[in-house]
This record gives structure tokens, sequence and C-alpha cells, in this order.
């Protein structure tokens, strides 16, 4: 049983699923289940269409909810895009930056990492900022490479003052969707490495208050070895976190952490 210093944070990231009549079934289920645990914090990431519904739903809860992406500018010109204003005005606290789906799919890049950063600490809005490594990359051996360049360009020009709220989550690529999780030992190198990092661009008391959460094929049975560890504050959880009954039994395992 380790004590962590930072409090656990479980967030289930839902992509592109759920309707808001299946996203109030979930809630319907998992709030008994798992709205009340005082170990970690739970958020929700849902898709735009289901924000209300489940900002809703989790009201009078300890629950939070984040988007999975934003723009950074607060309005503008630029057609299926959402803004930290919108998301505020929805009581959204929480959101996804940098995901790896988003970066292999819709060029989301360091540099625009690197301003929805800004915007969402500007705007109050809680950052959770994805990093990880291809499987090439980390079979050629350049993942602390890999890992350092996006937390560094993820990091600058952000005023240490403003970054307490900062959450990283160490994603690798080669462990998102494909059952193979990374194993303790390889995700807290990672977790050590990019705790490294925020040290030197941040703080060193920066980089021992932001949690590290890791994700990548995060399933019940695995997550109390995952979060037992000293450098790991819990998890993002994608597959294994649209079935209720499933979320609330990896936010219960790493209570045993
Ligand atoms: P997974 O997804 O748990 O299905 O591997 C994690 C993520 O993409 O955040």
């Amino acid at each position: 049983m380790s004590t962590h210093a930072r409090k656990l944070l479980i967030a289930a990231n839902w992509k592109m699923y759920k309707t808001p009549v299946e996203a109030l079934d979930f809630t319907r289920t998992f709030i008994p289940l798992a709205g009340h645990h005082a170990h970690a914090e739970v958020v929700l990431c849902a898709s735009p269409t289901l924000l209300p519904t489940v900002v809703d739903a989790v009201r009078n809860n300890p629950i939070r909810v984040a988007a999975q992406d934003m723009h950074w500018l607060d309005q503008g010109a630029y057609t299926g895009e959402t803004s930290p204003l919108m998301l505020k005005a929805l009581e959204v606290t929480h959101v996804l930056i940098g995901h790896s789906e988003r970066r292999q799919y819709f060029n989301e890049t360091d540099t625009t990492v690197n301003l929805k950063l800004k915007s969402a600490l500007a705007h109050g809005l809680v950052p959770i900022v994805c990093v990880g490594e291809h499987l090439a990359q980390r079979e050629a051996g350049q993942t602390a490479d890999v890992l350092k360049l996006q937390v560094s360009i993820a990091l600058e020009g952000i005023d240490p003052a403003a970054a307490q709220p900062l959450v990283i989550a160490y994603e690798p690529v080669w462990a998102i969707g494909t059952g193979r999780t990374a194993t303790p030992e390889i995700a807290d190198e990672a977790h050590q490495l990019i705790r490294a990092e925020i040290a030197k661009a941040l703080s060193p008391e920066l980089a021992a208050s932001t949690r590290i959460l890791y994700g990548g094929s995060v399933k019940p049975d695995n997550a109390a070895s995952l979060c037992c560890l000293d450098d790991i504050d819990g998890a993002l959880v994608g597959g294994a976190s649209l079935d209720p009954n499933s979320f609330a039994q990896i936010v219960a395992n790493s209570a045993t952490a």
C-alpha cells in the first residue's frame, strides 16, 4: 500500500461513443457505484453533444465533466470547433488536450497543444495534456526524447504561477485500444521522466504537485498495479470506461493501490 502524495484522478474517455440517452443510462448506474469515492477525483470526458446532459446528471456529486478537445480562441470563424467560453458556459471543468487520436487523425501538433494549454489555464479549465510515444519510436529507443520534446513544447511560455491545475496523461500510443498495457515499470519510468521535464520547464514544486495519469488499456484487473506506483497518480481510461460497472470497478480498484 503506497501513500500517494497527490490525490488520484481517474478519467473516463468516452471518445466518439454514446448518445445522451446512453450517457444518462451510464450515470444512473455509475453514480451509486462510484459517485462518492473519496480517494480519487472522477472525471467523465464526453463528446460536446453530451456535455449538458452529463453536467446535469452529475450535479450535486463530486464527479466532474471534461471536453475531449477545444479550440484555444474564445470565438471566431472556425466551423465545427468548440471554444473554452462555450465549455465554461456549460459548467464543464476539465478538458483533454492533445490526445493521440487528435494528433494522429486531426493534425494536432505540440504547438497547438501549447496554445490550448495556455487557453485552458487562462479560462480556469483543468487541462489534461496527453503525451506518449508510438511503437516505432519505443522500438528505436526514442521514447525519452519524444516525451521530453512533447512536454517541453507543451509547457513553453506557461507561467508557473498559473500552472497549478495542470494534469499530464502518459499514454503510450501502442497501448491505446490494443489490450497491450505498459508494464508498471515502463509506465513508472516514463512518469519519472515527465516529472523531471516539468521540473525543468516550470519548477520542482510544480513537478511534485502535478498529477501524471497513465492511459492505455487500463482495465479493472490492472488498475491497482498501475495506480499503486508513487509516480502514477491515476488513469485515463478509454474502452473500459464505456461500461459503468467496469469503470466503477477501476475507480474502486485504484483505492487499493
Ligand atoms: P484505452 O484508451 O483505455 O481504450 O486503451 C485510452 C485512451 O485513449 O485514452
